[in-house]
């Protein structure tokens, strides 16, 4: 079995009323590129948020490195899992380079507040995400895909070995979609662990080395692209009869929902909240 840094046991999670996840185990296998698809709403963020420990589980618990994630101090997970949030909030009147800036917050010391290595974390994340020309710009007043580079640059600047990341390609047209995915894959070949929420299911199939599929705050089906991306589970999970192809050139499930004259009756309609 690979081993895992960091994983859910019977993880259920709650914001004030009934349970968005329950029960949930997983293991995010260590140098695995970890992609999380599932409809809207079906608990894929709230997941992610406890994964970081921005979201204290009602019960079960968060295991990072063989310990409870809530019994670490805030810098040390900061220095082991870094998150990209679904709708990180602007400061207010914060510049670019200075917003990748508090990527190097966990490598602050009391008496060691800036270093060359820090300068060069924030440089090395802002030239791989194409941000560098941006380094003076209002954060606030740029376009939704700069803006969506720019936070990708703070979570690279922090250099963890495990990233968290919320629908990293979301905003972005589909030069930019495949930039991001592709510097994903990057770390991942470096040895990073990447974890990532995506929407369009052939990137994720193309990209993950491990699929998690949720549904209704559970996981549903776990494993390589290939082996558990089929028509019958799309249909189930979205609500979408479909046909699932090999992609021309790598091979990996294609996904290919029919046309709506193709449905039967037999086949559910499309969930209201699905989109
Ligand atoms: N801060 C919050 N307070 C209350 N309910 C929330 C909050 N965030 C998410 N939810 C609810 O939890 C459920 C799962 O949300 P989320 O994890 O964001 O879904 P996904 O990321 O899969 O689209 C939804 O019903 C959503 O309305
Ligand atoms: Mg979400």
């Amino acid at each position: 079995m690979t081993s895992a840094r960091l994983g859910a046991r019977e993880l259920t999670l709650a914001y004030d009323g009934s349970p968005v996840v329950s029960t949930l185990d997983l293991d995010i296998a260590d140098g695995s590129f970890t992609v999380i698809v599932g409809p809207n709403a079906c608990g894929k963020s709230t997941l992610l948020k406890a994964l970081a420990r921005v979201l204290r589980p009602r019960s079960g618990a968060v295991v990072l490195d063989g310990a409870e994630i809530a019994s670490y101090p805030t810098k040390e997970v900061a220095r082991r899992l870094g998150l990209l949030p679904q709708s990180p909030l602007v400061p207010p009147g914060i510049v670019v380079e200075d917003l990748v800036a508090r990527g190097r917050f966990a490598h602050q010391r009391l008496l060691r507040q800036w270093s060359a290595q820090d300068a060069d974390a924030v440089s090395d994340a802002m030239r791989l995400t194409g941000v560098t020309d941006l380094a003076d710009r209002y954060v606030d007043e740029l376009s939704g895909g700069q803006r969506q580079r720019v936070w990708l640059a703070m979570v690279l600047a922090q250099q963890t070995s495990i990233m968290l990341l919320d629908e990293p390609t979301t905003f972005l047209d589909l030069a930019h979609q495949i930039d991001v995915l592709d510097i994903c894959a990057e770390l991942h070949e470096g040895g990073r662990t990447i974890v990532a929420v995506l929407h369009d299911l052939n990137q994720a199939a193309r990209y993950a080395t491990n699929l998690v599929v949720m549904e209704a705050g559970r996981i549903v089906a776990q494993g390589p692209p290939a082996e558990i991306l089929t028509a019958d589970l799309v249909a189930t999970v979205f609500g979408v009869p479909c046909l699932v192809i090999p992609a021309p050139a790598t091979d990996t499930p294609m996904v290919v929902p029919l046309h709506r004259s193709h449905r039967t009756a037999a086949t559910p309609a499309v969930p209201a909240n699905a989109g």
